[in-house]
């Protein structure tokens, strides 16, 4: 397979959307970095280019390193970010997007929820709540995976975490997919009216919210979070961004890897079957999910001064594209990397980041991942694909079926 230059990359296409693995293969193959002039950044494919860039102690992700306020205001209207208050205040400024002291500081206030120990307390509680989902389902010949189930999973679980009450939690879901929408391909005014209104939206049900826990403080990230800000780590903006940001990060990544992971073990049926009759594996085979489709396949860094790097100079200010859906299908680092494989190991993906900004979730993302997927080997004998291929987004920065049509047969 070979696509001969940039033009050929083409990451908005239905093509692509269908299957991105020969347009990053094809870039693996390309010596260097390849730059990509319709988004204006150099792309790294290879896992161990990827690592180079998101390791590298002169890359930020934030743009303030490397631009001064003009600078900033002219690539947001350039993008269409501009003249969106809330956003601007509660979106655009984020934990992820910021670095040093701000990111360490932000970060250390909300960790210590999504350690391994913590994540575990909860594993009951989310075993009970995808039992109802499922005892409401089980009956149906055919069910959409995304829609009728995996879709009411991670939104509602980290709406918990924050201490939203369950019945609050669709209509968070519907705001964080909305201003998370804005972020990749579809950048109208229209979209935009509504990512600025969801966000004042969400940011005045959090207002309400943080009022009540003030004064009756419950064992939940807000109330967590309240401290924080009354012990003067967090300002009032950062409350609100974080918040946003860890239900946004959260919420649809989790969802997509639940489809293209359902869609693998239906693709691959006899690694199905090795599950189903070893679910041991369980562990390994939800680590390969994240490997094989990545959900959040591509990120961002700016380097703050001159650099080389995997063999080429960049002057300060370039901007880099981490392509981590492509690093993990790099057949260097992984043995058959086209291979969906439940019992891998090791598998040292890299679907989560590196680095400082290390996924916050993980362990969050993968124990609703194994809940779910245990509970269905256990209570249905089969699983099928009822059509015939199951459309995926559109986008480079997500990755995952639009609906996945299941036919199933409880036990
Ligand atoms: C399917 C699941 C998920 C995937 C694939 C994923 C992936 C990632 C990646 C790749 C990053 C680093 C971005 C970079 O390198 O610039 C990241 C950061 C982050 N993720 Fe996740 N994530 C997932 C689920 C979650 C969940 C469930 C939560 C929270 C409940 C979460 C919260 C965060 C936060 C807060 C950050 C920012 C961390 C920082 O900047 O220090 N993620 N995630």
């Amino acid at each position: 397979m070979s696509l001969p230059n940039d033009l050929s990359f083409e990451p908005l296409s239905d093509a692509f959307a269908q299957d991105p693995h020969p347009y990053y293969a094809a870039l693996r193959a390309k010596e260097g970095l390849t730059y990509f002039k319709d988004f204006d950044v150099w792309l790294a494919a290879r896992f161990d280019d990827v690592s180079e860039v998101v390791m590298h102690e002169k890359m930020v992700r934030s743009m303030e390193y490397i631009a001064n306020e003009e600078e900033i205001a002219e690539q947001k209207r350039a993008g269409n970010w501009h003249d969106m208050p809330h956003h601007s205040r509660f979106v655009q400024f984020s934990l992820l997007d910021s670095d040093g002291e701000i990111h360490d500081r932000l970060r250390k206030q909300v960790f210590k929820l999504f350690t391994p120990v913590m994540v575990n307390k909860l594993r009951e509680s989310i075993q009970t709540y995808v039992d109802t989902l499922v005892d409401g389902l089980a009956d149906r010949k055919e069910v959409d995976f995304i829609d009728d189930l995996a879709a009411h999973v991670p939104g509602h679980i980290i709406g918990r975490i924050l201490g939203v009450p369950d019945e609050d939690c669709p209509q968070l879901r519907i705001w964080s997919e909305n201003i998370v929408q804005f972020f990749d391909i579809d950048r109208s005014d229209e979209r935009k009216e509504l990512a600025e209104r969801n966000t004042t939206e969400f940011y005045h049900y959090l207002l309400e919210l943080k009022a009540k826990r003030e004064t009756a403080p419950k064992d939940d990230l807000l109330s967590l979070m309240i401290e924080a800000e009354r012990q003067g780590h967090m300002n009032h903006d950062e409350f609100f961004s974080t918040a946003m940001l860890i239900l946004m990060a959260g919420h649809g990544s989790t969802i997509d890897v639940l489809g293209s992971g359902m869609h693998a073990l239906l693709k691959f049926p006899d690694q199905m079957q090795r599950l189903r009759d070893n679910q041991g594996l369980m562990k390994t085979a939800v680590q390969e999910m994240f490997r094989y489709e990545s959900p959040l396949p591509f990120f961002h860094r700016y380097c703050t001064e001159d650099v080389e790097i995997c063999g080429q100079t960049f002057s300060r200010g370039t901007k880099f594209g981490v392509l981590y859906g492509s690093a993990n299908r790099d057949s260097k680092q992984f043995p058959n990397a086209d291979m969906f494989d439940v019992g891998r190991s090791p598998n040292w993906h890299i679907a989560f980041g590196r680095g400082a900004h290390f996924c916050l979730g993980n362990h969050l993302a993968r124990l609703d991942m194994d809940i779910i997927f245990s509970t269905l080997l256990n209570r249905f004998e089969t699983i099928e694909l009822a059509e015939k291929s199951p459309v995926y987004k559109r986008g480079l920065s997500v990755r995952g079926p639009e609906a996945l049509k299941i036919a199933w047969k409880r036990k």
